[in-house]
């Protein structure tokens, strides 16, 4: 019978071990995904090269996405899981889409703005990410892309790509659309302000293998009370605890510390006891299941290689069209 499940595509960049934020918007959304979407996850390393890298590194840091990826409960016997490279077609209707996309969507994005202020020599690579993101998106006939909130513009440029392609072209590709999770923006425990993020360094984010002693420290280094909050809103790092603490701990603990917020007499550090134990007590089994499947690194390897001979059919069949329709074929 033919599969008619709708079809669901993500990937995280192979930058590092996954943090809280990767976790809570993405990665802990997909597993119950598998169960009911025809779910296709990527470790993206064609984007990962996009910044200045270690190239001996980088199959390191594939594994250990992989690892994470296994660890959270993606299952390959439910859920394709491949690396980007492993499937040429990326890059190659990549540049196709590349030949429509407007430059000024791109320099638009703010990932681009971002990125390209940070590092001293930017890359085109670095303005064509999303156009990139567009092909590994619409190479599989995605309806559905689990992302943190800072993905969804370049979602919505996809669909945009998607449109200005079927109107040039002909009906070619679906246009997807996000799925986001209620913490979709993780911010960094350092400086609420911001995102959580790997680049910003180790104590503005907490590691799923971070261990109990380092997970304790940064927890309570977390800022909270930032003063000079006039808005009548709860202060950035004490809500950002607050969805911590509601994913990993009690909702009657949340209710709790809410109405001592309320009413002034909350301790932040009861509150970072407490959401230090309901994390280190949440990653332990994740931790467990990781460093099992790390003593055998071939057969991590082996299911990224059945993934692609998975996944690579789906992309040539797609190419093939595109090729048709572009009129290289
Ligand atoms: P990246 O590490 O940039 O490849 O991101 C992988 C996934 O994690 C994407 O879906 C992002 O949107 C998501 N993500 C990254 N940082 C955060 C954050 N601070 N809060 C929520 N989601 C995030
Ligand atoms: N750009 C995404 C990020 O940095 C990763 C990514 C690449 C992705 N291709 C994708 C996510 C396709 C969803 C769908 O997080």
């Amino acid at each position: 019978m033919a599969k008619t499940t709708p079809r669901v595509f993500s990937g995280i960049q192979p930058s590092g071990t996954l943090h809280l934020g990767n976790y809570l918007g993405a990665l802990k959304q997909w597993v119950p995904l598998q169960e009911t979407h025809d779910c296709i996850f990527s470790i993206v390393d064609l984007h990962a090269i996009t910044v200045p890298y270690e190239p001996k590194d980088l199959q390191q840091r594939i594994l250990d996405v992989a690892l994470d990826y296994l660890a959270a409960g993606l299952d390959p016997k439910k859920a394709t899981l491949f690396v980007q490279s492993h499937v040429p077609e990326h890059a190659e209707l990549a540049w196709s889409l590349n030949t429509i996309t407007p430059l000024g969507e791109l320099e638009r994005m703010t990932q681009y703005k971002e990125k390209s202020y940070q590092h001293a020599s930017t890359s085109a690579g670095i303005l064509t990410y999303p156009v990139l993101m567009a092909a590994d998106i619409l190479l599989y006939g995605t309806q559905i892309v689990p992302v943190g909130e800072d993905q969804q513009q370049h979602v919505e440029l996809t669909r945009i790509i998607a449109r200005k392609f079927n109107s040039r072209f002909g009906q070619t590709f679906i246009e997807a659309k996000t799925q986001l999770t209620e913490a979709k923006r993780v911010m960094s425990l350092a400086d609420p302000l911001k995102k959580m993020s790997k680049s910003l360094g180790p104590k503005h984010y907490i590691a799923l293998t971070d261990d109990e002693k380092t997970i304790r420290e940064k927890v309570a280094k977390a800022v909270t009370a930032s003063g000079g909050q006039t808005t009548g809103e709860m202060d950035p790092g004490v809500k950002n605890l607050l969805v911590l603490l509601k994913e990993f701990g009690t909702s009657a603990q949340v209710k709790k510390y809410e109405a001592a917020y309320a009413d002034g007499s909350i301790r932040y550090s009861d509150l970072k006891h407490d959401l230090a134990d309901a994390l280190v007590k949440g990653l332990a089994p994740f931790q467990e299941r990781r460093a099992k499947l790390a003593k055998d690194p071939k057969k991590v390897w082996k299911i990224l290689h059945d993934g692609a001979k998975k996944a690579r059919p789906i992309a040539q069949q797609t190419m093939q069209d595109v090729k048709q329709v572009m009129g290289l074929a």
